[in-house]
């Protein structure tokens, strides 16, 4: 088969975004509209990917720097579909097919486009089109027989055209010597005094050339970003494809509606996935693990058998969190970058964990801070216990040997060691080592004053 230019149209204004940011770098699923398409064009192994920027053209271009086969070439000022493509050509080989996509129409799936690259076979124009019963505003396919003769917009079409329920999909699959030479040919004698791509068709016909349509009835691959509500809509129909994919793969979520992944996910065998959740960034999850509902996952990995109660709060950034087998999170837990817990380790409600590791069979159960801190096997971590690990300039290091029990809101000055099967009394603020196997106190003794009168109220 013949090599594949892949062209993305991004240059458009999406004046109905209402948004200061370029309409192709909006979100949906955690990437751009854009990126989307451009990871689509990477799975049908196009050659290169030419993208046609202008309306903020600088903040696309700077989103787009340091991907390979990627180059992005400037329409300034935008006349139109077919004015693009012509700024295109120049940068690519007559030996190739020209593959036109939108950088607003983040669904098309590859297979689709691996259908039109066939039927196109590196001699036909090959038109995707959408048999829909709302074609308003779009370019209707006009046959004569089944021989497609000419794509009319919206706004120079007949009223009997606007009966078409064919439409075109703006993406099309063209040998690109014969694009080069039809794109020459292009005026802007129409409603619009643009320059339309779609006039290539009359010039095929007109050329003797074979004008073939792969026509599609599912909306939502071609369907493009306009409004905000499309942009949801879509984001929607994402999500669903996605859990359809999961579950199709084993994994049991409670509701398919109400399930999000906007990153990369992957799952071992029976998995399940609770309402409400959402999935950013890379997330692993082991088999036989349980999230519960409404809970909030980021960069991480959680190893096989664990389970995730509800409402709990995730995010790794930059340096990850792991989860370990078995272990138990939650529910109302929040485990922040660098957070390593190991097998069987148990943190419960309220208890926040940063760039701390805490060995096998650990628990930090109740309302409790847990950062920079090393913690050893079977440590016993009080409710309300906290390491102060910043003196307000810098961070420092707690270090809890294995098998310590921290009674009840105990402060941990940082930096400092508690040794081996120690025990902290409850209510302790600890600022110097503790010896192993000893019971260290570390606060006011308790006394009573008999007989205490207690202040009554003065009359006025
Ligand atoms: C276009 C098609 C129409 C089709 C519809 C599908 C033409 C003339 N018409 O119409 O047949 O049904 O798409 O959605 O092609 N763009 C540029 N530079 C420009 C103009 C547009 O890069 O000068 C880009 C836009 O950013 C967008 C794409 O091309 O990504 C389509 O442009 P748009 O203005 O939305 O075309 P439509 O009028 O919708
Ligand atoms: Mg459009």
């Amino acid at each position: 088969m013949a090599f594949v230019d892949v062209v993305v149209m991004a240059a458009g204004k999406g004046t109905r975004m209402k948004s200061s940011i370029p309409k192709v770098l909006h979100h949906l699923g955690g990437r751009a509209l854009l990126q989307h398409v451009i990871d689509t064009a990477m799975q049908i192994k196009a050659r290169r990917v030419v993208v046609i920027t202008g309306h903020g053209a600088e903040q696309v271009e700077a989103t787009l720097q340091g991907q390979a086969h990627l180059q992005c070439v400037r329409q300034m000022p935008q006349l139109g579909t077919g004015h693009a493509m012509q700024q295109a050509v120049p940068v690519l080989d007559d030996d190739g097919i020209t593959l036109v996509l939108s950088g607003d129409v983040p669904l098309i799936q590859a297979y689709t486009l691996q259908a039109l690259l066939t039927l196109c076979d590196g001699q036909h124009l090959a038109l995707l089109t959408l048999q829909t019963p709302q074609p308003h505003g779009y370019g209707r396919l006009v046959r004569q027989g089944s021989a497609v003769q000419a794509i009319v917009e919206d706004k120079d079409a007949t009223p009997e055209q606007r009966q078409i329920q064919e439409i075109y999909s703006g993406i099309m699959a063209v040998p690109t010597r014969l694009l080069r030479a039809w794109l020459a040919r292009l005026d802007n004698h129409n409603a619009q005094q643009e320059y339309y791509l779609t006039d290539v068709v009359k010039l095929a016909v007109a050329d003797g050339c074979h004008v073939l349509a792969h026509c599609i009835d599912q909306a939502w691959q071609v369907e493009g970003v306009n409004t905000p509500v499309q942009l949801a809509q879509l984001e929607r129909a994402y999500q669903q494809l996605q859990a359809q994919t999961f579950m199709l793969a084993g994994v049991r979520l409670g509701d398919p509606a109400r399930f999000d992944v906007r990153g990369s996910l992957s799952c071992g065998a029976d998995v399940q996935i609770d309402v409400n959740c959402v999935f950013e960034g890379v997330v692993r999850l082991g088999d036989g693990v349980r999230i519960g509902a409404n809970c909030v996952i980021a960069n991480a990995v959680i190893e096989a058998g664990a389970i995730i109660h509800p409402f709990t709060h995730i995010d790794g950034e930059t340096l990850g969190v792991t989860v370990g087998q078995d272990a138990r999170i939650g529910p109302f837990a929040r485990l922040r970058p660098g957070a390593h817990l190991s097998e069987e380790v148990h943190i419960g409600n309220f208890v926040e964990v940063k760039n701390s590791s805490m060995a096998k069979g650990s628990k930090a159960n109740h309302l409790a801070y847990l950062g920079d801190a090393t913690i050893g096997e079977r440590v016993n971590y009080g409710a309300g216990s906290i390491t102060a690990n910043y003196d307000g300039a810098n961070k420092h290091r707690t270090v809890i040997e294995a098998d310590v029990h921290v009674g009840s809101n105990s402060v941990l000055v940082a930096p400092v060691t508690l040794g081996a099967g120690g025990t902290i009394a409850g209510g302790s603020t600890i600022t110097k080592d503790t010896v192993p196997g000893a019971l260290t106190v570390a606060r006011g003794k308790q006394t009573s004053i008999a007989n205490w009168q207690r202040p009554v109220k003065t009359k006025t």
